[in-house]
């Protein structure tokens, strides 16, 4: 039986996300209402710029007091995509304590705040969903949450940021730098006018710490999460990689310890072969590993970014939390029973490969040898060339065994104090092996 009276969607944002929701809400109404057993109805919008033609939305539905649209009483499900932290935070309170659920795909909140946003949910008897938040159209959130719930999740690794994947990617195939790179994501569109928040990695770490806290039943604040983003990856990097058989990707990777006590999360850029799956990710694309103790290996692939990929998750949500309304139920709330300690990075298993020019004269392997072994690193691989140009300089490229990463830059530190270490040229991680 079709409920005939519709639930009401208050839209906080209509930009790129927010205006694909609008449309997929109107041209899909009747599917919509059929799936979830009544109908939806978009019962306003709040954006801040009021005067910009919106095709397709009523204007009547259009106020720039988002407060008060939050505040009706009426509204069923408040669909937040406007981003940041305030006022979306505060909004998305209110909502609940007027009895609404929400949709956000608001990665930096509930990195931030989501024990707290969780926590006003269930006080008010809603829902808080935002499969959006994490990889755009990719459903990780809600296998996370919900088919994974009987299985022992121990490690989730990929690529969560599309923009640095696209200029990782084009620095890959065409050998341009990091600039040359940047400069035509931005073209194109990929990057925004100021993009510190993709490529120093803020995005793809708000995005680990979701995910690690989802994944581990525990909070991973976006503090815990070390952070390393793709602006000091150099064409060399790239070039060196090639010659390992690699290719550089930023990864986000998240991984319950070996003895099960403890997690950690990182986001920072590495060398991974070209035989592994998440090398043939290119452009803005994104793919996450799950690696679960009964599942096995899981690859989810999609586009990660983007008004409809995005739009395409929200729906998928509202879907979700509209049915549990009608139900008079709410969806899984927050699971952080486990409560385990998020390790810093210097806990956490990793190899390196590390770049040296050095003095070519007799002894100098020897020593930098000898750093390796007084730090208790094992050393894998040891390539050295000397420079056809007469310096007296040689280049070495030393790949190490898996080692804890406090003693890897340990040894990264001693090498620099050598004086026959003429200087590091590049460090990074080597992983997916
Ligand atoms: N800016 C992000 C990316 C998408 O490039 O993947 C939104 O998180």
């Amino acid at each position: 039986m079709m409920r005939t009276r519709p639930l009401k969607v208050a839209l906080l944002g209509c930009g790129v996300v927010g205006s694909e929701v609008a449309r997929i809400m109107t041209t899909h109404a009747d599917d919509l209402a059929a799936r979830i057993g009544a109908p939806v109805e978009l019962a306003g919008v709040a954006v801040r710029r009021p005067s910009k033609v919106r095709e397709g939305i009523d204007p009547a539905l259009i106020t720039t007091d988002a407060t008060a649209l939050v505040e009706r009483g009426d509204i069923d499900v408040v669909v937040e995509v406007i981003g940041g932290i305030e006022p979306a935070r505060t909004l998305i309170t209110t909502a609940f304590e007027h009895g609404a659920s929400v949709v956000s795909a608001n990665k930096a909140l509930l990195a931030e705040d989501g024990p707290a946003l969780h926590a006003a949910a269930q006080k008010y008897g809603g829902d808080l969903y935002y499969e959006a938040a994490v990889a755009g159209a990719i459903p990780l959130v809600r296998p996370l949450r919900e088919s994974l719930a009987g299985d022992k999740v121990n490690r989730v690794l990929g690529i969560v940021n599309g923009t640095t994947n696209f200029i990782l990617d084009r620095m890959d195939t065409s050998g341009a730098g990091y600039s040359e790179a940047l400069d035509e994501a931005t073209a194109l569109g990929y990057a925004e006018a100021d993009p510190t928040a993709d490529v120093e990695g803020f995005d793809a770490a708000a995005k680990a710490a979701i995910l690690a806290g989802i994944a581990f039943h525990t909070r991973v604040g976006i503090g815990e999460v070390h952070r390393e983003g793709i602006t000091e990856v150099t064409a060399a990097d790239i070039a060196s990689a090639r010659r390992m058989g690699c290719t550089v990707k930023l990864l986000a990777i998240c991984e319950r310890a070996a003895d099960g006590r403890s997690v950690t999360a990182r986001v920072h850029p590495a060398m991974i072969p070209l035989s592994h799956p998440l090398a043939s990710v290119r452009e803005a694309y994104n793919a996450v590993f799950v690696e679960a103790e009964a599942a096995g290996q899981l690859m989810f692939y999609g586009p990660g970014a983007g008004g409809s990929p995005t739009a395409s998750a929200v729906l998928g949500d509202l879907v979700a939390v509209c049915r549990n309304k009608l139900g008079e139920t709410t969806g899984p709330g927050e699971s952080a029973y486990t409560r385990l300690p998020v390790s810093p990075m210097g806990d956490v298993v990793t190899r390196y490969h590390i770049s040296l020019d050095v003095a070519d004269k007799p002894g100098v392997l020897a020593q930098v040898a000898t750093v390796f072994a007084e730090q208790g690193v094992s050393i894998d691989t040891v390539r050295q060339q000397s420079r056809q140009d007469g310096d007296g300089e040689a280049s070495l490229v030393v790949v190490t065994h898996r080692a804890l990463d406090a003693a890897l830059s340990g040894t990264v530190e001693a090498l620099r104090k050598l004086d026959t270490v003429r200087g590091v040229a590049s460090i990074m991680r080597v992983e997916g092996e």
